[in-house]
């Protein structure tokens, strides 16, 4: 496997440090991603699955150079990020693109469509306005959208249509690599279905590689090759998509799987009212999920487990696997 993107020991802490000018007392730090190992092949589907509040968007940001990480590793096509974000802002930006959450809020709404698609073009490539126009042009046809919007403003279109011009926008760049932080997630049902196919349409058109972040498992499923699902702002399960929805081996991947609402089928029991996230500011040691677990045993409450090899391509953090 060639990977395209590699992660290594990618960390995010918010805030700590001291008051007073570094003398008085220590100031509350969120570790938000912790420890995060990720290869991604060129021209894979990952997912990144797991509640609000796990670290998803942190990590996206990360990736996309939104966010400075404080520690570990980002590698693009053999490259260190870092180094070649900072010498070639330019060249980064035509390897790695994002797509955020809330499309309207998202684009700029002083900016009419045409100068939305545009800056891309010019800052990124350089791009006489001479040809400007039948890129613009291309672009539109490709997320299906009529000339005539080009004109408008971002709040003259619904949810659908503005993350249509957000792809858009994303993929003026000419990218090889789109970040898709919740991308449907805004979205009625009904148009989240017409988006994820656009989505797929795209990805083999222009032969991208996507990282498809989504709290919602059923979305996940239905666009990932392979899946890591996040707990806490840790990978606690990564597996191709078959092996990971077949049989979960990380009780939470259970848990979401099972809680997932399914039509035609019952809903399961409700988990107990205290079941939420850790505090953040407070993490427990050893399996942040034990006080969720159904079968946590001593040690998880002590011992933090690593993310193993359980099996062929199958990674859990989980001293008692699901079977
Ligand atoms: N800029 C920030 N400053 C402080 N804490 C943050 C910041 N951004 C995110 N966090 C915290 O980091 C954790 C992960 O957040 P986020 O990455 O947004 O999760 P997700 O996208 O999975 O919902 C949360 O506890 C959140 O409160
Ligand atoms: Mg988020």
């Amino acid at each position: 496997m060639t990977s395209t993107l590699r992660i290594r020991d990618l960390d995010k802490r918010f805030g700590g440090g001291r008051t007073l000018f570094g003398f008085g007392a220590e100031k509350p730090s969120v570790h938000a991603v912790q420890s995060a190992n990720l290869d991604v092949a060129s021209g894979e589907t990952l997912g990144i699955v797991g509640e609000s509040g796990c670290g998803k968007s942190t990590l996206a940001r990360m990736i996309v150079g939104l966010l400075p990480p404080t520690e570990g590793r980002i590698e693009i096509e053999g490259q260190d990020y870092a180094e070649r974000a900072g010498k070639d802002p330019a060249a980064f930006g035509k390897l790695i693109q994002y797509v955020f959450q809330d499309p309207i809020s998202s684009l700029n709404p002083r900016k009419t469509i045409r100068q939305i698609l545009e800056a891309p073009l010019k800052l990124l490539h350089a791009m006489p306005a001479a040809e400007r126009g039948a890129r613009i042009d291309d672009l539109l046809d490709a997320v299906n959208l009529r000339r005539e919007f080009l004109d408008r403003y971002p709040h003259e279109f619904s949810g659908g249509q503005a993350q249509r011009i957000g792809i858009a926008r994303a993929l003026a760049a000419a990218p090889r690599i789109l970040v898709l932080d919740e991308p449907v997630s805004a979205l009625d049902v009904s148009v989240q279905a017409q988006v994820l196919n656009l989505l797929a349409e795209l990805k083999r058109e222009f032969e991208l590689t996507y990282l498809f972040i989504s709290h919602d498992l059923a979305v996940v499923e239905a666009v990932a090759d392979r899946v890591a699902v996040m707990y806490f702002g840790a990978i606690v399960e990564m597996a191709p998509a078959e092996k990971i929805f077949a049989k979960p081996l990380h009780h939470y991947t259970v848990l979401l799987a099972r809680s997932a609402p399914t039509v035609g089928r019952p809903l399961g029991a409700p988990e107990a009212e205290d079941a939420e996230l850790p505090d953040p500011l407070n993490p427990p040691p050893g399996c942040a999920f034990a006080r969720r677990c159904p079968a946590a045993t001593e040690i998880c409450r002590r011992e933090r487990p690593p993310l193993e090899e359980n099996g062929t391509q199958h990674l859990v953090a989980c001293h008692n696997p699901a079977r």
